[in-house]
């Protein structure tokens, strides 16, 4: 099977031309000016960016969290992802405490063959590591799960000691792998949820006031001072405000290996989206949570000048009629997390490129390539190169949609609320192209669950 791609623009992280692509055996095979060949199939893309596939390395399908299940699957969040131009996401396996990670690779890997409809990787989640388990490390590493993430948050649940942290960390840099973390000081954010509670302070708009931007930027500076010292480049994950990010630029400044992301929540929406009446609040509790208007400017000043490398959702949807309401009367048990991995891409070329924040081929590098490379799928994934994984998108740079759970064509994802409801936006997926056969085309799904592969990821390969 053959495609041609013909008259687009094809823009990379650090190109930008015209050219035919074409396509055989699920590869790039050649591109050219006005290629003389003929193809199964052919796509003109005149008037159109075509743009490596989206990798958004921080999804969370099917994910037991807050006494329930993160109401997208893999094939309803992968089919959601393709729908907005992403053709790679890297979910996260979680290991139940006590037990073999090895085995929650297996739990994962269950989750997700025969439903994903786009290519996946996994990062594993630590829960605990004593010593007799950490052989298992290095398993993981062989079988492409190349990075794990653990959490300074959510005591008694996901969190772990900065003994166990420490411990995982000096292997994971001896096996050379990367630690994401979950930058937050949960034991502190506690006692002052328990507090609010006292007082009561229920509402949704409290999960923000209890969880101070200080308590981010400390998790962020501990586990940077704890990785620098085990040995191993860490990945700040959904980094959400100033403080944070200050810290993240002085370690970067001296020289330690820190990278870290953004999520288009912490760009596009703020702290006032809890004042929404009633229990609307409840839509925007994610951790850490929406941050004051003006955090967004120097997460910008981030992303334009290189302190954040990448912008993930973090999509973890939860529907507001019968899930969020879990904490209608205590927020501390409203579950955590929002969806969007379907809008990332229009939201990220509309706020970034069309508001003249970034280039375009820094939102191809901020919402693919980058994430690609920190996680070993480069140049596989994350760009269009002879050879490349034609995981390609044939992106619209100047189509208008306003996002809504009621829009058809910005909200496949399996959840009753849209967090950008409103938001017009300019610059759209329009066909998706994974592994060379077209999945999404003029709003029309031609994918099929199951034929996303899983990723063996590459070890981290060091900064660019
Ligand atoms: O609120 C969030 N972010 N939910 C997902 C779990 C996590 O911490 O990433
Ligand atoms: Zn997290
Ligand atoms: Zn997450």
């Amino acid at each position: 099977m053959s495609l041609l791609i013909r008259n687009g623009r094809v823009v990379t992280a650090t190109d930008d031309y015209r050219a035919d692509l074409f396509v055989e055996d699920e590869k790039v095979s050649l591109i050219g000016a006005q290629l003389d060949l003929e193809a199964d199939q052919v796509i003109d893309a005149s008037g159109k960016l075509v743009i490596p596939g989206g990798v958004d390395p921080h999804t969370h399908m099917d994910m037991p969290f807050g006494g329930t299940t993160s109401a997208d699957d893999f094939e309803s969040g992968t089919h959601a992802a393709a729908f907005g131009g992403t053709t790679s996401i890297i979910d996260f396996a979680i290991q139940i405490k006590g037990r073999s990670t090895l085995e929650a690779l297996e739990t994962w890997h269950g989750k997700a063959t025969g439903k994903a409809s786009i290519d996946y990787g996994f990062h594993m989640i630590v829960t605990d590591m004593e010593d007799e388990r950490l052989w298992e490390m290095r398993r993981l590493a062989e079988e492409g799960v190349t990075s794990y993430k653990m959490f300074m948050a959510y005591p008694g649940v996901l969190y772990v000691d900065d003994g166990t942290l420490f411990r995982a960390m000096r292997k994971a840099g001896e096996d050379g792998t990367l630690v994401c973390m979950h930058a937050e000081n949960g034991i502190v954010i506690d006692e002052i949820v328990k507090l609010a509670l006292k007082r009561g302070e229920t509402s949704p708009k409290h999960h923000a006031l209890t969880r101070p931007t200080r308590m981010e930027a400390e998790g962020v500076h501990r586990s940077i001072a704890i990785a620098e010292v085990a040995g191993v480049p860490v990945y700040i994950v959904h980094l959400s405000c100033s403080d944070a990010l200050e810290q993240v630029t002085l370690a970067r400044n001296r020289g330690a290996l820190v990278f870290a992301e953004t999520c288009p929540q912490y760009l596009f929406l703020d702290i006032g989206h809890y004042d929404q009446a009633g229990f609307e609040g409840a839509k925007y509790v994610m951790t850490p949570p929406l941050r004051e208007r003006w955090n967004q400017d120097e997460l910008w000043r981030g992303l334009r000048f290189g302190d954040l490398q990448s912008i993930a959702t973090d999509h973890c949807p939860f529907c507001f009629k019968d899930q969020k309401a879990l904490g209608i009367k205590d927020f501390s048990k409203i579950p955590n997390g929002a969806p969007g991995v379907e809008n990332r891409m229009s939201l990220v070329y509309n706020g970034g490129v069309v508001a003249g924040r970034i280039s375009v081929n820094r939102f191809v590098e901020l919402t693919s390539t980058a994430a690609a490379k920190l996680f070993g799928l480069f140049p596989r994934k994350g760009t269009i190169a002879v050879g490349s994984d034609a995981d390609i998108v044939i992106f619209d740079p100047n189509r208008k949609e306003t996002i809504s759970a009621a829009n058809p064509c910005t909200h496949h994802m399996r959840v009753d609320y849209n967090a950008y409801e409103g938001m017009a936006v300019q610059g759209f997926s329009e066909t998706v192209i994974s592994r060379g056969k077209v999945i999404v085309k003029d709003n029309e799904w031609l994918g099929q669950p199951g034929a996303g592969n899983f990723i063996k990821r590459a070890l981290f390969s060091g900064p660019d």
